[in-house]
């Protein structure tokens, strides 16, 4: 049973496979899908709110020729509100369901659940955590749009306490050779200092900067994030950080020709309407890779070896 808990679990050899995975995806996705899911189900369970995440998941699953269910609101709408723990949901649903997509408020509780789960747990992000499938989509993101993650110099600006996904973004990150990192943010949200522990551990060279014009014109990358109101102890510190990193045509002016700006979205202002027009602007396509990705990470969970073999064999025959 292989259980998507955290980005520390892949190593380098799994991105790689992933990624050529996810290109067959792609691929299988534009002929009209593939039935090598056929008759597995995939739960989502949802306790916070998702756009992306949850409907990439379903389509992913739906173009492999798998069912879904799924709750949206699962504090409100399922039996948490009655006082049902998660392990005893995730019992329940693993009866339910072949693998269990969770999204929740809390930190761990994708591990927690995969402990009492029968079937594979994926975490689709825990509270101010990890969001190991999203640093997926964005590492196929960078290779795809750049040809290489090796050797790149990537910017992280915004709420990189409570942003997960910028969290699993630096672990994943660590995989690679010679990349470059720089932590831009305001002084109440800094990159946590487990993440920094860890990669110093791993000998990666990273900034902490607060100059966000400095950092755009030296990187490939522009990995922009937004201050998550939600997650702030007080409305007070959410104002000190909010609206201090914004892209606009100035910013845009600053960059390199050939870096992208990306964004895990929803987006609350940090990146303007004006840059969405920018060939640099690859956020819309980084959200549409998520359907790829999780195709990939659905069929590896799920079908095994014999799944991806026959859609490999598939995108032969296809050319
Ligand atoms: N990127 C991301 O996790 O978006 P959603 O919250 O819409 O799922």
């Amino acid at each position: 049973m292989y259980h998507v808990l955290s980005a520390h679990q892949f190593d380098r050899n799994q991105l790689d496979h992933l990624f050529r995975m996810a290109d067959i995806m792609e691929y299988t996705a534009a002929n009209g899908g593939s039935n090598v899911l056929n008759g597995k189900i995939m739960a989502a369970l949802f306790f916070e709110p998702s756009t992306r995440t949850r409907l990439s998941f379903e389509s992913a699953m739906l173009r492999l020729g798998g069912t879904v269910i799924s709750t949206e609101n699962a504090a409100q709408f399922s039996s948490a509100i009655k006082g049902e723990t998660l392990e005893d949901s995730i019992r329940v649903i693993s009866s339910y369901a072949d693998v269990i997509v969770l999204r929740h408020n809390e930190v761990g509780a994708a591990t927690r659940a995969a402990k009492v789960s029968d079937v594979p747990v994926i975490n689709a992000g825990d509270g101010a955590g990890e969001h190991p499938t999203q640093s997926l989509l964005d590492l196929f993101t960078i290779q795809k749009e750049l040809g290489k993650i090796d050797g790149l110099h990537i910017a992280m600006v915004g709420d990189l306490t409570y942003g997960r996904t910028v969290h699993s973004l630096s672990y994943m990150l660590s995989r690679y050779q010679n990349v470059t990192l720089y932590f831009v943010s305001p002084d109440n949200c800094p990159i946590p200092q487990k993440v920094k522990d860890y990669l110093d551990e791993q000998g990666v060279t990273y900034f902490e900067e607060n100059d966000l014009q400095q950092v755009a014109e030296k990187v490939d990358v522009l990995y922009m994030t937004r201050i998550q109101k939600e997650r702030f102890p007080s409305g007070e510190e959410y104002l000190k950080a909010a609206g201090k990193y914004v892209i606009d045509q100035n910013v845009l002016n600053l960059m390199k020709q050939n870096a992208i700006i990306m964004h895990p979205l929803p987006r609350a202002g940090e990146i303007l309407p004006e840059v969405d027009a920018d060939p640099r602007a690859a956020y819309f396509r980084q959200a549409k890779n998520g359907v790829y990705i999780r195709m990939a990470l659905l069929a590896y969970c799920l079908g095994g070896k014999q799944a991806e073999a026959e859609l490999e064999a598939l995108a032969k025959v296809m050319g």
